[in-house]
């Protein structure tokens, strides 16, 4: 995109070398950890989580099944938190270990609602892998177990996050900041 499109600037908040050391930390737990499993099953949450579960299952050396859900929130007033599955996974998860990958948890309604659905079609073992954590914006507890980065209360993007789905590509993780006010970002 043409900076002179933009309407403002992404400032760096996780360069790409921290977040890819970071991410070796991760694998290197979660390999330990999974050690004994033959039925590890790594489920990301389309689209935000895919450069952080490329990257991170990269390192893993214990065999892992992959699968998407992608989910969206119906945005209004009368159901708050309430979140619609949009694609389901297509492998059944009942027996195996399921390590759910997520880009940020936010409010926690998303994971929730798939840690929910997971236990219900009984999944031997669910365990939470998040890159990064607004703890501030909780608004329904959710256990992380792996846990990339705590950030403030900011909207960030990059390496997977999107602002009206751009910035996806970016290698690191930005806050934009946006020149005018939200909405005028056609121009
Ligand atoms: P939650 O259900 O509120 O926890 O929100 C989860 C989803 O909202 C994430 O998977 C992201 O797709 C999106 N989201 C939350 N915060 C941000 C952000 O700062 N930037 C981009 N997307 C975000
Ligand atoms: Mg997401």
């Amino acid at each position: 995109m043409p900076e002179g499109k933009r309407n403002g600037h992404v400032r760096t908040l996780i360069p790409h070398d921290e977040l890819q050391r970071r991410i070796t930390e991760l694998a290197v737990e979660i390999d330990r950890d999974y050690a004994a499993s033959d039925r590890l099953i790594a489920v990301g949450v389309l689209k935000g989580s895919v450069f952080f579960l490329v990257d991170l299952l990269k390192h893993l050396t214990v065999p892992v099944e992959i699968d998407f859900f992608q989910t969206s929130s119906y945005g209004n007033s009368t159901s708050p938190g309430e979140v619609r599955i949009k694609k389901d996974i297509d492998i059944s998860v009942r027996g195996k270990d399921v390590l759910l990958i997520e880009d940020i948890v936010d409010t926690g309604f998303t994971l929730a609602t798939i840690l929910d659905l997971l236990r219900f079609r009984k999944a031997r073992s669910v365990r939470l892998c998040a890159l990064l954590d607004k703890s501030g914006a909780r608004e329904i507890d959710v256990p992380i177990d792996y846990r990339g980065f705590e950030i403030e209360n900011l909207f960030v993007v990059g390496y997977g996050l999107d602002f009206n789905e751009k910035f996806r590509n970016l290698p690191y993780i930005g806050v934009w900041e946006p020149d005018a006010p939200l909405g005028d970002e056609s121009k």
